[in-house]
């Protein structure tokens, strides 16, 4: 619980095949959700909600989209690409604990959201910020978290009741690992690799 903010930071993975489906304990995901609840967000609209899904029938169905838009997106890859692709798990849906979907509300603080009036997306960055601090906060409590975005927003939306205009972010799947792995798994496959820090700093203009 005390473990220095750069350790966690620079630990966090994205998880996929280390989940050993043991329960979280309650109060161990409630402070996670408290931790995802503390994000900061554009005019204090905090749009996020969070769908605790746990129901295997539910989680089975998502799991068959996933593998259906992993065929799509398998369809546009050819030779090599298509090859390392093939070693790459995608998910851990059915392997992890509980799955979260976390979503945004556009409406919540409305009318006139304080901040918002010039980039509507700063909604949506707030949500992906309670997202992140879920992440970490998981990372800290020695949970695995993997974020899967193979999927279509209606079926999300059709398969958990979430109403017409609330959109669903991020599917997260959470749980008890064995390890958390030290390389991202799309290094460790050869699919791509990090770019280092200098790349990616300007001084005064792009
Ligand atoms: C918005 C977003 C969507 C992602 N979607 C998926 C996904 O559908 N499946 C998957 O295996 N990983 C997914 N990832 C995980 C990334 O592949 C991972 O973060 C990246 O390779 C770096 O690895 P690391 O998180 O372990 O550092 C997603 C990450 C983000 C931020």
């Amino acid at each position: 619980m005390h473990a220095d903010i750069y350790e966690i930071v620079h630990r966090r993975r994205d998880v996929r095949a280390e989940f050993t489906g043991a329960p979280i304990p309650g109060d161990v995901l409630r402070r996670i959700l408290a931790a995802a609840h503390a994000a900061p967000s554009v005019g204090l609209s905090q749009p996020w909600d969070f769908v605790l899904v746990a129901d295997p029938a539910v989680r089975r169905a998502f799991h068959e989209h996933v593998q259906h838009e992993r065929d799509v997106f398998a369809g546009t890859l050819s030779g090599t690409r298509a090859e390392r692709f093939a070693r790459v798990k995608i998910d851990g849906v059915l392997e992890s604990s509980l799955s979260i979907v976390v979503t945004y509300d556009p409406e919540r603080g409305g009318p006139a959201v304080l901040g918002r009036h010039a980039i509507a997306d700063a909604g949506l960055y707030s949500v992906c910020l309670a997202i992140q601090n879920l992440w970490l906060a998981a990372t800290a409590e020695d949970l695995g978290l993997g974020w899967v975005s193979f999927y279509r927003e209606p079926f999300v939306r059709r398969l958990l009741g979430i109403p017409e205009g609330i959109r669903p972010v991020a599917w997260l799947c959470l749980g008890p690992v064995t390890h958390l792995e030290t390389a991202p798994d799309l290094e460790r496959h050869g699919w791509r690799t990090r770019r280092p820090l200098d790349a990616a700093i300007h001084h005064d203009r792009w």
